[in-house]
């Protein structure tokens, strides 16, 4: 199953393949959705760590934190490509 607020991330990117036009716009777009799913991974992972560690679960706690650094490295190379000069035509297609 699917959570809906992933699902709606999806949605969304897809959307922008149907809409935006321009290759480095659309790049841009898609990086920024990319980011949002990490985004939502990350406070994801933040909540199930908390709710382990109330539950004493010290081993799912290392996981999940192992998971959750993987997901912030994403979210900063997401932040890095984003802010990036990749696109320098993406601001005159949209
Ligand atoms: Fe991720």
């Amino acid at each position: 199953m699917m959570s809906e607020g992933i699902h709606g991330i999806i949605m969304e990117a897809e959307w922008m393949m149907g809409h935006v036009k321009g290759k480095d716009a659309l790049d841009a777009a898609l990086i920024a959705s990319a980011g949002c799913a990490e985004h939502f991974e990350i406070a994801s992972y933040a909540t199930a760590i908390a709710w382990a560690t109330q539950l004493g679960y010290d081993d799912v706690v290392k996981l999940f934190e192992a998971n959750l650094e993987d997901e912030l490295a994403a979210e900063q190379k997401m932040s890095k490509l984003g802010g990036s000069k990749l696109f320098p035509k993406a601001d005159k297609e949209i």
